[in-house]
């Protein structure tokens, strides 16, 4: 069977030490320490399968034990993986976790950093059959673009979660978008790119809504545009000519209030659980797809670690209610 989602990206061994506070320059700290799968394309592809989606996963791995791994859990959770193998280690992420659940990471991108445009043409099919085609950027841009290109000339959905922060969303790649899900920081760095606007990630949450909306639709004229705000949920931003059922143009929905252990993986949990959302279930209003895909994400919270934090749909239904 064809798949509902087909996610382009990352796979890393994420090494985790849970600590009292983040070590600043010079600092020694103890910790907690644990191993577990991660990468943000590997935690969409989790979070879409387990969202009930049928999904395909396509990434390069090392030919080592990291590779392995990725193999047994894709097999685990009933993933399509499509890897090229590379003769690079698969990818890592060293990860700090501190008190407050808040983290900061490192990446040895090993092998995701040689997936190339030639294998991703190769899933072009699998691409067109697909709802949905989703990525991120921790793999090069000249695949992260050919892949939501095949999308968009198939006339599928291309959405792009556009993490990590650090790395810059070229003009050609941001125009085959018809649906960004950015956090506060990766939207500020894209406001600033793209419209000179130069504003702090942390005031993006406090901006005033129609004039938020104004810059997502500068910035996306013809997609959708949400971001992620964390606890305190997300802003949406639709074409004003484009909205469904019930939407407005542009609104805001709260979160869910959680006991936050390790936020690592939750916009991963968010873009992953909204990819599956609208591939599956095609007519719903949009607001009812994001209040469960925030929903999904707020459980993810409550649980360390990243790929093996993603509930199943019916543990979201079980914690929240239908
Ligand atoms: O988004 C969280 C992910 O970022 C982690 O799993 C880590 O591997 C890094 O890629
Ligand atoms: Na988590």
């Amino acid at each position: 069977a064809s798949p509902d989602v087909v996610v382009v990206g990352s796979f890393n061994v994420d090494h985790v030490w849970r600590t009292d506070a983040l070590p600043a320059p010079g600092a020694t700290h103890g910790g907690e320490y644990a191993s577990g799968p991660g990468g943000k394309g590997f935690n969409q592809a989790t979070a879409a399968a387990r969202s009930g989606a049928r999904t395909a996963f396509v990434c390069a791995l090392g030919d080592d034990v990291g590779g392995q791994l990725a193999r047994a859990l894709a097999t685990a959770d009933g993933i399509d993986l499509r890897d090229q193998r590379s003769p690079s280690p698969t990818g890592t992420a060293g990860i700090f976790v501190d008190a407050q659940g808040r983290n900061s990471i490192v990446i040895g991108p090993g092998a995701n950093a040689c997936l190339d445009t030639g294998f991703i043409d190769a899933q072009r099919d699998t691409i067109a059959a697909a709802g949905v085609t989703l990525a991120q950027l921790e793999s090069p841009i000249e695949a992260v673009t050919a892949a939501l290109r095949h999308a968009r000339d198939t006339g599928r959905l291309a959405m792009l979660n556009p993490a990590p922060a650090n790395v810059a969303v070229p003009r050609d790649l941001l125009a085959m978008a018809d649906l960004l899900t950015p956090n506060e920081t990766e939207c500020a760095g894209l406001f600033a790119r793209h419209l000179g606007e130069r504003i702090d990630g942390d005031a993006v949450a406090y901006l005033d809504s129609p004039r938020l909306h104004a810059l997502c639709r500068d910035l996306l004229p013809g997609g959708t545009v949400v971001i992620t705000l964390g606890a305190a949920g997300c802003f949406v931003s639709h074409p004003d000519n484009a909205t469904r059922g019930d939407d407005t143009a542009w609104y805001r929905l709260g979160a869910e209030t959680v006991a936050v252990v390790d936020t690592t993986g939750a916009g991963d949990a968010f873009s992953g659980a909204l990819a599956a959302a609208l591939a599956t279930r095609p007519g719903e209003p949009f607001a009812a797809l994001l209040r469960d895909a925030s929903r999904y994400a707020a459980l993810s919270t409550e649980r360390p670690g990243a790929a093996t934090a993603m509930p199943t749909r019916e543990e979201v239904a079980a914690r929240f209610g239908g």
